[in-house]
């Protein structure tokens, strides 16, 4: 199966599935790498493991949907079958969403419906919450709204700042999303009018990958 990361930043997300798609033997196959930040980290990964990469870069656009269609071009060229938001940091136009919709995931660093949008670690410490996580969820045109697959959740300790839950929930996102990742590949996952199915099952909660507690 012929997939794409989308990418801002780092990609550490996307160096844990290159890394799965080896261990995997190539259930999959990561086609291609576009960055919207011509200086994303990333890039670099993806070309160190001989990935083809592509900067299409938002600022030389006008609108969203000029940005959008760019990049729906390179990935159908490609003929990309699941695309993968990977710290993917532009909001995506509905028609994009639409045209890739049961086709593409984000992976987002709250138990949504918790915390949508930007500095979610600090907003579940001052909220006082006592545990946080992730989710990977399918793309819908609502932001950080599409149906819940998978969360890993960790406990908020007392001396928890924003940077040690960053790194907590990061290390856990490296194994939760290639995880979600294979289950497509395999076709155990399915998106189908607005409900998420596994092993032909209707998920109607989220499947826990990892909790500290034990009743969870
Ligand atoms: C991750 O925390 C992810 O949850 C969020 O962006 C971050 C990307 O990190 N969507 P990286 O670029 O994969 O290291």
């Amino acid at each position: 199966m012929k997939i794409a990361v989308l990418i801002s930043g780092n990609g550490s997300n996307l160096q844990a599935i290159i890394e799965h798609q080896q261990q995997s033997k190539n259930l999959y196959e990561i086609v291609l790498v576009i960055s919207n930040r011509p200086e994303a980290f990333g890039l670099k990964r993806a070309q160190k493991a001989g990935i083809a990469t592509k900067v299409i870069d938002h600022t030389n656009f006008t609108g969203r949907e000029a940005f959008d269609e760019q990049m729906k071009i390179a990935l159908d060229k490609a003929e990309v079958e699941l695309v993968v938001l990977a710290g993917f940091m532009r909001i995506l136009s509905a028609e994009f969403t639409e045209h890739f919709l049961g086709r593409m995931l984000n992976i987002h660093p709250s138990l949504l419906p918790k915390y949508q949008g930007l500095n979610t670690h600090q907003r579940a410490l001052d909220s006082g919450d006592k545990e946080h996580g992730l989710s990977v969820h399918f793309v819908t045109p609502e932001l950080d709204g599409g149906p819940v697959i998978v969360q890993s959740k960790t406990n908020i300790q007392n001396d928890d700042t924003a940077e040690s839950l960053q790194q907590r929930i990061h290390s856990l996102e490296h194994t939760a999303y290639p995880t979600v990742v294979e289950w497509f590949a395999q076709g155990r996952l399915l998106f189908k009018q607005s409900k998420v199915y596994f092993d032909a099952k209707e998920l109607n909660s989220p499947i826990i990958l990892t909790s500290e507690n034990s009743n969870a």
